[in-house]
């Protein structure tokens, strides 16, 4: 193997063995999570980039709201992003990403990104027969989604799920937009199971889901993630206000993860480091208290 040359970016796979230099693109598009779901049982996976105590989003000093911090956002990783996004049918999102983009505050707009250097990705969706760009699901309780032009033109069809005891009117108003509207929930909430089998009802077997903590928690809380990718920008950023991966209450019983793959990306100078890591959801065999 070439020595480390810290000037260039360098991707290392250290497991699976044997330590290998692997490329960039494709590393998650090879992955082929298209042929993993079925109807009757959709793949389920999430992503998140971190810092190394843990940020997944810093609060904004002029927006008002929390973001993923800047300093560790990359173009590497967002890549990868973008890969785990070409490979889905719908993508899982949740009301405040929504108002977030109402407000121009969004980090982006959804993948797959219609920029040139995602071409490639935006192709291979044709190749494999899937629609022009995944669904997305937005998850809300308060159905307060003032849902944005942006997102009417972006050429996909738009779903809201919400629990069974969500507002009538703003469930009519939506209906009257187009959206069509998702009842996964005995209360005011969706539970993730429920709006799993829905999904796979619609004819969906890729299910990526790209919110936050309380949707990793739904997820988490009904055994319904198959895989987390997850970044760890070697980075520490301290900072009060902020968002983890999970918050709350503690998971009755804790959700378990196996290694499946992890990556060194070694960046140039100035910029941190990462790992791309990938877990395995763990099955459970009974859902006995954690100790
Ligand atoms: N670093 C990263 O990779 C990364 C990735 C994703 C997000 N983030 C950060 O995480 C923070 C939170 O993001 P987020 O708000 O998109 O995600 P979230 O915490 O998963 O979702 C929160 C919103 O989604 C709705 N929701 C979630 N679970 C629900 C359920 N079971 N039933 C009904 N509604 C539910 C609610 O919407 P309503 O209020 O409309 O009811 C709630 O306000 C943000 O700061 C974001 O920047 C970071």
């Amino acid at each position: 193997m070439d020595s480390i040359n810290p000037s260039r970016n360098k991707l290392l796979r250290l497991f699976p063995a044997p330590l290998e230099q692997v490329a960039l693109e494709g590393l998650y598009l090879n992955q082929e999570l298209h042929r993993l779901g079925t109807h009757s049982q959709p793949f389920v996976y999430t992503n998140f980039i971190a810092s190394l105590d843990g940020r997944i989003s810093l609060e904004h000093p002029q927006k008002r709201t929390r973001i993923v911090p800047d300093n560790i956002a990359n173009p590497r990783d967002w890549r990868l992003f973008q890969e785990l996004a070409a490979q889905a049918d719908a993508l899982l999102t949740s009301g405040r990403y929504i108002r977030q983009l109402a407000q121009n505050v969004a980090q982006d707009i959804l993948p797959v990104s219609e920029q040139p250097e995602y071409a490639d990705l935006i192709q291979w969706r044709q190749s494999q027969g899937l629609a022009p760009q995944p669904a997305i699901v937005v998850i809300s309780a308060s159905l307060n989604l003032p849902i944005p032009e942006i997102l009417f033109n972006s050429n996909r069809s738009i779903y809201v799920a919400t629990g069974s005891k969500a507002d009538p009117l703003r469930v009519q108003e939506l209906k009257e937009k187009g959206i069509q509207v998702i009842v996964a929930g005995k209360g005011l909430r969706v539970q993730g199971q429920a709006l799993i089998a829905a999904l796979g009802q619609e004819g969906f077997t890729t299910l990526y889901a790209i919110a936050g903590p309380e949707v990793l928690k739904t997820l988490l809380t009904d055994q319904i993630l198959n895989r987390l990718y997850l970044t760890h920008a070697l980075r520490i950023l301290g900072g009060e206000s902020f968002d983890t991966l999970l918050e709350g209450e503690r998971l009755n019983p804790a959700a378990d993860f196996n290694l499946h793959s992890l990556y060194y990306d070694i960046t140039n100078e100035g910029e941190p480091s990462q790992m791309f890591t990938i877990y395995e959801a763990v099955a459970r065999k009974d859902s006995a208290p954690n100790s």
